[in-house]
């Protein structure tokens, strides 16, 4: 590894697996990141608490104390993440949709994970999605972020098959397993400069 280790925000809305499964990949002496904070919007979620054994600073922004403004809300979580030196954000189950202004001021230094083979299945209910459009194979995308919803360029896919039988929560189970292989693997493609954001495309090096 070359430099010191990116600082990472993760922003949470929920149970932090994904989270949890970068704090484990960071605990590497050789991985480029270490989580230095996490932040949710929703107080009390099990993310918060996980966070913290794992030592990690953990703060919740609630969006509902902003009412509609949602740059206001934003104003407040990019303070925190600059109070924090924060290098890279990484949302894990983030729940929100940003504005423009946040994702310009993050462009090319924030990542999400999405449970599809996007451009397939953008926003929510992804599994089901993958169900009633009969497709055999499913999955996670990890991309960077940009302004319009799930349409980033992606960093890594991982594929899962869809086998007969299945329902939403076995298919996400199965999804989930892959996500947590490889979100972790994306965030060091990108926190060691292999795979960086150049004119809205991925340039690997
Ligand atoms: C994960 O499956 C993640 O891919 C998904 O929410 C779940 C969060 O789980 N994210 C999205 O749907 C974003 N559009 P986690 O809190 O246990 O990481």
């Amino acid at each position: 590894m070359t430099g010191p280790r990116k600082r990472v925000g993760v922003l949470i809305s929920g149970r932090g697996s994904n989270m949890v499964s970068l704090a484990e990949a960071a605990r590497a002496a050789d991985y480029p990141a270490e989580l230095s904070l996490v932040v949710s919007n929703i107080p009390d979620v099990a993310g918060l608490e996980r966070a913290r054994n794992f030592g990690i600073a953990a703060a919740t922004v609630d969006h509902r104390a902003f009412g509609k403004d949602r740059e206001a809300f934003e104003r407040a979580v990019d303070e925190v993440l600059r109070v924090n030196q924060i290098d890279l954000v990484v949302l894990a189950g983030f729940m929100r949709i940003l504005t423009p202004w946040f994702v310009k001021r993050w462009e090319g230094r924030m990542i999400n994970i999405h449970p599809s083979l996007l451009p397939l299945f953008k926003g929510t209910h992804t599994h089901r999605q993958a169900l009633e459009a009969g497709v055999t194979e499913h999955g996670c995308s990890a991309h960077f972020v940009v302004p319009e919803l799930d349409a980033g360029p992606v960093i890594l896919q991982a594929k899962v098959p869809v086998l007969p039988g299945d329902d939403e929560d076995r298919l996400a189970a199965r999804v989930l397993v892959e996500e947590h292989k490889l979100y972790p693997a994306a965030l060091a493609e990108v926190a060691s400069g292999r795979a960086r954001l150049v004119d809205g495309a991925v340039i690997r090096s």
